[in-house]
């Protein structure tokens, strides 16, 4: 894959496909992570004397224009992060795109509106998806992919320019894949993987995938309570993907099978509803009431958890075990997040809502290894699956 250093870039104007999906309240960016992780190739390719026209989608407006999902606010914080200028397009490939690429200067920065106001982006019709490529591609010489949290999606800014013009990958993509390549390559054992989050389906592929990799395997939040039921207990009113049960009863054997060591929650913060200030209760996870529905693992969990944990060598972690955006219900998540700063061991977090808790929590960020800026691109790589915004870069 070539690089950054491969390009020659001086007064040619590079197309950078950044990830700068980040969450907002209102106008207001909650968390700014994705913003900062693309500085660094920004300010190389300025350095270098690039006129660099950044492009990213935010949310999913589904092909339109969408005001409350417009990149403006992301373009202030970007100008802010760089101590530079920022100029803003109000489309994505219009007048306005057109007019700011070609008034940049070298070392200038530019901000095209959110790629998926245009239809073209997303669609699975290679005509139209190939045609919105084009007109993108038309405002550049160069194309840097850098947008490691969209790696997995087949969209135009992702897979088909860097097909249309020289390419090469920039810092935030190359220093995601020496981490996760340390995951899937000679990892150093024990190797423990954490996974979390609300839904199993999300996350077969990687279970399906890592049993034959790790040494052990923890399971909390949402999904757990899937494995629970499989395990033939009752979990009251907690998430419970029914549809789910036998392929995870086939996880569960080919743990067995494997000697990997599958560990559930042992108890549970067992709630009234699902609210900042439900009542709740510690509760075995075993005698989940009915009228219950589990927010969070208990403290019993988390020492278990800790414990797995704590002679690691290699950790990754995905999916917050309970509803963290809850103080009340936040402190499971909290635990294995500052279990893996106490491990001496390479601890990677992938990205989405574990790196939101990290943040939230206020956790020193170089307390951790890597905190990936890809939730689902970092699952889908440790799937093995090809993604396509890597494979159009590395052709
Ligand atoms: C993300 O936030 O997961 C990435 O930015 C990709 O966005 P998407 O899941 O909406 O495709
Ligand atoms: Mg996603």
């Amino acid at each position: 894959m070539r690089t950054l250093d491969d390009l020659d870039v001086k007064g040619r104007r590079v197309l950078v496909r950044a990830d700068l999906n980040v969450p907002l309240d209102g106008e207001t960016i909650t968390d700014d992570g994705r913003i900062r992780a693309s500085v660094p190739t920004i300010k190389a390719l300025t350095g270098a004397g690039a006129k660099v026209v950044v492009c990213a989608h935010l949310g999913r407006p589904k092909g339109r224009p969408n005001p409350a999902l417009s990149l403006k606010p992301v373009a202030e914080r970007l100008s802010e992060l760089l101590g530079d200028d920022v100029a803003f397009a109000t489309d994505v490939v219009g007048d306005s795109a057109q007019g700011v690429a070609d008034a940049l200067e070298e070392g200038q920065i530019a901000l095209l509106e959110n790629l998926r106001f245009e239809a073209g982006e997303e669609s699975k019709d290679e005509a139209e998806r190939g045609a919105f490529a084009e007109k993108l591609a038309g405002l550049a010489e160069l194309y840097v992919g850098d947008g490691f949290g969209a790696v997995h999606r087949k969209h135009a800014s992702v897979y088909d320019v860097p097909r249309l013009l020289p390419h090469a990958a920039g810092k935030l993509i190359v220093a995601e894949l020496e981490v996760l390549r340390r995951l899937t390559e000679d990892t150093e054992r024990p190797y423990v993987v954490v996974l979390g989050g609300a839904k199993v389906s999300d996350k077969l592929g990687v279970i399906a995938n890592l049993l034959a990799k790790v040494d052990r395997l923890l399971i909390g939040g949402g999904m757990a309570y899937t494995f629970l039921k499989a395990q033939g207990y009752e979990v009251g009113k907690s998430l419970l993907q029914e549809d789910q049960l036998d392929q995870v009863r086939g996880f569960l054997n080919e743990a067995a099978e494997r000697g990997v060591d599958l560990v559930l929650p042992v108890d549970v913060l067992a709630a009234t509803g699902f609210a900042e200030d439900a009542p709740h209760d510690v509760v075995e996870a075993t005698a989940i009431p009915a009228d219950r529905e589990g927010l969070d693992i208990g403290p019993k969990t988390r020492e278990l958890f800790a414990g797995k944990l704590a002679d690691a060598k290699t950790i990754f972690w995905n999916g917050p075990m309970g509803v963290f955006e809850f103080d009340a219900f936040s402190g499971g998540t909290r635990a294995v997040a500052e279990a893996l700063i106490g491990a001496d061991a390479l601890t990677v977090v992938g990205g989405g809502d574990s790196a939101a808790a990290v943040r939230k929590f206020g956790l020193p960020e170089d307390g951790f290894s890597h905190i990936s800026t890809g939730g689902g691109a970092s699952l889908e790589y440790l799937e093995g699956k090809t993604l396509p915004g890597l494979a159009a870069l590395e052709d």
